[in-house]
């Protein structure tokens, strides 16, 4: 107290500083504090201080910055230097569904309700920037991590995360738009040097990325592990300087994926902001978690005090970052969000009941009739497995997670039944870094015995579920690693076919990131496409199956009949090929940017179930699309409508597709393209009409050479349907 008193007036500031004022603008606060810090303390806010969290300044009251895994929840706290858990008793969250089945939702509002929820969530953990959502495209069906991420078409991903970041960004959070960029399978995922041209780039892989920073306006992106052009995405000239800050004018901070810096010189030089790690050289264990070592912390201030390198980068790196903190940490505007509330699982199972997909429902097999139906069997392992646990940095641990039969159990009328038969052990595990689902999966039996088990008492029920598809283990839908196949793994196949044999009132469940084979799919009256759908799993998919929610999901991406059909795999291109003394991969995308649908349609390879399909236990009549002219000027614009009748007996949502095709132009361009959707709530007997606003750009294509969006004069078609394999009409206009 003497101390204090003892200060003379003058030293007891009156005026805060201007950059710990919250309501003066962000610029000035950015260049105060700058104009504040020693070398060293710009040096230290540009990489890691711990596991999850980069230095502030302590004496200038700037505080540090906390990240958090992931899209769908936030990460349990771990230790500060460590992967495993810090055992926090007050860290529990919601899980929403994967951002697979946000995507096959196909509806911007769902994602504006994620955004805002997982925002609430990160903000009451203390968390500054979510690490997330991942909006790598969908290139081959055995990415580990495509359950992550919005699919296979750059314009439903683009419509999809600029919502989910806008609400995120509204609780003072930063997404950090991930894994920038072409990290499109986890094999080799740290020495794949991706080759490919300019318009897939452009056309393809960019898009999603591009929307996330100039419409969502993204305050971080994470760089991914793999190479381009033999640079590291973490310190890659063109993709960082060029694309990213260059052309796209992204005024945020870039983060590294964990352990993707390699090179100091090159993180200066190439517009890496704020290096995170594992350990000194990225993910080898070297000195333990010195943080000092990392390449942008001392051998950097090493080469400015050298005299080697000037501090311009450095001034910029730190701008970025402090950017970020007052944007996020140092804006106490925002509130202090909420964890684990009634309204957040309302919005996980609301998300998981828009993104279920029905695939296949001959003779309305599906929603099941509990009025006759009283002896429910439920058979897999799916349908009693936790999937918030595992899966690699997307893994949670949850408040609760509902199983699919615990939902289904808590949604029957009290005079059914529902019994349970394993079908098949797949994965028994139940731990991820130390987070543990508790759940004993052991089973003995041998699988023909868990069959026979199975398929005696599925003779005698009314009604037979199978639940199974993926889980969250390696070399299922989970990071750092790739499925080795399209197949169902466990012998599933067999106890489909066997249970399928043994009562037609039969449904099967598929609970995935990714496309599987179905080799069953014509002896199975009913097929549903459930994803990862996080804490609310079981209630969501009792809601769609006992028919309380009217399934109205749309695949985002293709499944393949065969992996031969999908054109990573039919040209050879995956999974790239070894450099002769060297650890890099070289994987030339030589599809180009026939990826997805874009595929099947130009190739006429017909697909197992095509993007953008779902049925419905309603039925859609199209009338016929009409545009408001049959010419369009170059600045100018289209309106194509089309009325759409509910002609069946209940409410429905109907997912309105528009695809565009440019039958004749001088490069080869897809089939066609998606260019716009609709989802409309119709009640039975309601016509409502979808409309879509088509400009110049909705038509161009990427011009490598002039480096420059091109839309050649000239007819084109507009193809609107229910599905890319399901069109209902089609008109053509020309562009002058
Ligand atoms: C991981 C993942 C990234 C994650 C980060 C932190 O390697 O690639 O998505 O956010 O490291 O866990």
């Amino acid at each position: 107290m003497a101390a204090l008193l003892a200060l003379p007036a003058a030293a007891i500031p009156k005026k805060r500083p201007v950059y710990t004022d919250p309501s003066a603008p962000i610029e000035q606060r950015v260049e105060d504090a700058l104009s504040r810090m020693t070398l060293e303390e710009k040096v230290a806010i540009i990489h890691a201080q711990s596991k999850f969290s980069s230095a502030g300044v302590p004496r200038l009251g700037i505080p540090e910055l906390w990240t958090t895994d992931g899209p769908h929840g936030i990460r349990p706290e771990v230790l500060w230097d460590e992967w495993d858990q810090a055992g926090w008793t007050n860290d529990s969250c919601v899980a929403f569904p994967a951002l697979t089945c946000l995507a096959a939702s196909w509806d911007p509002e769902m994602a504006l309700m994620y955004g805002t929820a997982i925002g609430e969530e990160a903000r009451y953990r203390g968390k500054d920037v979510l690490l997330g959502p991942g909006v790598n495209i969908y290139r081959t069906p055995l990415n580990g991590r495509n359950f992550e991420y919005m699919g296979e078409d750059p314009y439903l991903a683009s419509k999809m995360v600029v919502p989910y970041v806008q609400a995120l960004q509204n609780n003072g959070v930063a997404a950090c738009v991930k894994h920038y960029a072409l990290n499109n399978n986890e094999v080799n995922r740290h020495t794949t040097n991706v080759i490919l041209d300019d318009r897939a780039l452009y056309e393809i892989y960019l898009p999603a990325f591009k929307a996330a920073v100039q419409e969502g306006g993204a305050w971080s992106i994470m760089a991914a592990y793999n190479l381009y052009g033999d640079e590291h995405l973490c310190h890659n000239k063109r993709m960082l300087n060029d694309i990213l800050k260059g052309e796209w004018g992204f005024d945020g901070a870039v983060i590294s994926d964990w352990g993707g810096v390699h090179d100091t010189p090159q993180a200066i030089a190439n517009g890496m902001d704020l290096e995170f790690g594992s350990w000194t050289n990225g993910l080898s264990a070297g000195t333990r978690n010195a943080y000092d070592n990392y390449f942008l912390a001392k051998p950097y201030l090493d080469l400015i005090r050298s005299g080697k390198v000037g501090t311009d980068e450095l001034d910029d790196k730190a701008r970025r970052v402090l950017r970020l903190i007052f944007r996020t940490a140092m804006d106490s505007k925002y509130g202090y969000g909420s964890l684990c509330s009634d309204e957040h699982y309302a919005i996980a199972r609301r998300i998981g009941d828009e993104g279920i997909v029905l695939l296949k429902n001959d003779k309305a097999t599906l929603p099941v009739d509990v009025a006759k139906a009283k002896k429910i069997l439920v058979v897999g392992e799916n349908a009693i497995k936790m999937m918030t646990v595992g899966g690699g940095s997307s893994s949670l641990k949850v408040q609760h997670e509902i199983s699919p039969l615990d939902g289904l159990r808590a949604a029957v009328p009290a005079d059914v039944t529902v019994d349970f038969e394993r079908g098949y052990v797949g994965d028994v595990t139940g731990e991820y870094n130390g987070v543990t689902t508790g759940q004993n999966l052991a089973d003995s039996r041998s699988p023909e015995q868990l069959i026979a088990d199975a398929v005696a008492k599925a003779a005698d029920a009314d009604f037979v579920i199978f639940f199974g598809g993926l889980n969250k283990s390696a070399g299922q839908d989970c990071e750092d690693a790739d499925r080795a196949g399209l197949e169902l793994p466990y012998g599933q196949d067999a106890v489909i076919e066997a249970l399928a044999a043994a009562n037609p009132n039969f449904a099967v469940v598929n609970i995935s990131g990714n496309a599987v084979a179905m080799p069953w799919v014509k002896k199975v009256p009913a097929i549903v496409q459930a994803w990862f759908l996080g804490s609310e799993a079981g209630n969501s998919i009792a809601d769609v199956l006992l028919g309380a929610v009217n399934p109205s999901g749309k695949l985002p991406m293709t499944f393949p009949v065969a992996l031969a059909d999908n054109g990573a795999h039919a040209t050879g291109s995956y999974p790239g090929v070894k450099r002769a003394d060297s650890h890099i991969v070289d994987l030339e995308y030589k599809e180009g940017i026939l990826v997805g649908y874009r595929w099947h349609d130009t190739k006429k390879v017909k697909p197992l179930f095509a993007f953008g399909h779902g049925l419905s236990y309603t039925d859609f009549a199209y009338g016929k699309a009409t545009a408001d002219a049959t010419e369009m000027a170059a600045d100018g614009t289209i309106t194509i409508t089309v009325p759409v009748t509910n002609t069946g007996a209940r409410e429905g949502e109907e997912v309105v597709q528009l695809y565009i095709s440019d039958p004749k132009c001088t490069v080869m361009r897809p089939a066609k393209e998606l260019k716009g959707f609709a989802k409309l709530k119709l009640k039975p007997g309601e016509t409502r009409e979808a409309k879509f606003t088509v400009k110049a750009d909705d038509l161009s294509y990427f011009d490598a050479d002039k480096h420059e969006w091109v839309a050649e004069p000239g007819q084109f078609i507009a193809s609107v349907g229910a599905a890319s394999d399901d069109i209902k009409s089609t008109l053509k206009f020309n562009l002058k």
